[in-house]
């Protein structure tokens, strides 16, 4: 890549709370590239313009987050397979022809987490039960299929948002409703919470993991706590356990890479300083 000044940033409102400048200043910082990466807060009356004219705010790329995801999407020239099936982006940059394209990271975060602290995880994938049906649960079940889990089970208070992810998603997906989770557990090689429970300040996940064999996996994409009810009942029944520190972390690398040419790395110097940042005790 030449050294010409390359800028990107996070967008979304709110964007004070972001840990995403954190995570690229550490990467620009670590490789030594000259360019930027900042906090740019786009109210939602703006939203439209600025996404379907991003040429215009004199950035290379960004990164985007909540509430805009979608709106980012609906103005791309081009999607990858991921934001075309999640009709979201969470990564935006611009081409040669200055045409806008947008990916959807999120389930490579996923992905790139469990391949990092697990190795092999996706070895044995017959049967995942992913808690919760909202942006996240749709990254993660977009994630699973990916690595070709034969049946991903979608279990959520509210029915019809699960169902909602299996209409897109279609064969290989199941929705249900939280009284049939004992039954799924007694079959499942992999569990994720994608909901907001066992979060600082949120309702906790009482979730009774009896069922599930010894063998599954369990995964939380909270990150704070690090270690949250759910994986510390798991540790204690002796599941393997990867927390979802690393989901945000990842999810960060193929943006980095587009924008500022270098493929970085999640080490163990930057889930240190991220877990500083959010006063996260490991
Ligand atoms: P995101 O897009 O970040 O994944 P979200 O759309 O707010 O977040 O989704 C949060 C998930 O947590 C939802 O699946 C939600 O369930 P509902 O669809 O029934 O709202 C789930 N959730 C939040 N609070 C919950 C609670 N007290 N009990 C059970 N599920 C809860």
């Amino acid at each position: 890549m030449s050294d010409t000044f390359r800028k990107a940033a996070i967008t979304g409102h709110p964007v004070a709370h972001s840990r995403s400048p954190l995570v690229h200043g550490y990467w620009l910082k670590k490789h030594n590239i000259s360019g930027s990466y900042d906090r740019i807060d786009v109210s939602p009356e703006k939203a439209e313009d600025f996404y379907r004219n991003f040429q215009r705010s004199g950035l290379d790329g960004a990164n985007v987050t909540v509430p805009h995801k979608e709106i980012a999407a609906a103005a791309c020239d081009r999607l990858d397979d991921a934001a075309k099936a999640m009709g979201a982006v969470n990564t935006l940059w611009l081409d040669e022809t200055g045409r806008l394209c947008g990916a959807n990271t999120d389930g490579l975060g996923f992905l790139g987490n469990l391949d990092q602290l697990a190795p092999g995880w996706d070895v044995s994938r017959e049967s995942a039960v992913v808690l919760g049906a909202g942006g996240a649960a749709r990254a993660v079940v977009w994630a699973l299929l990916s690595r070709k889990f034969t049946i991903v089970h979608i279990v959520n208070r509210t029915y019809e948002k699960a169902k909602a992810i299996t209409d897109a998603f279609g064969s290989g997906t199941v929705a249900h409703g939280w009284d049939k989770l004992g039954t799924l557990l007694g079959k499942a090689d992999l569990l994720v919470n994608t909901t907001a429970l066992g979060m600082t300040g949120k309702a906790p996940l009482e979730i009774d993991l009896a069922p599930l064999p010894e063998t599954a996996l369990v995964t939380d994409i909270v990150y704070a706590p690090l270690e949250t009810d759910l994986l510390r009942q798991a540790k204690r029944r002796g599941h393997q356990t990867v927390d979802g520190l690393g989901m945000l972390l990842h999810q960060a690398v193929p943006g980095f890479e587009r924008w500022f040419g270098v493929r970085p790395e999640v080490d163990e110097t930057l889930r240190r300083l991220v877990l500083e940042d959010l006063g996260v005790v490991a």
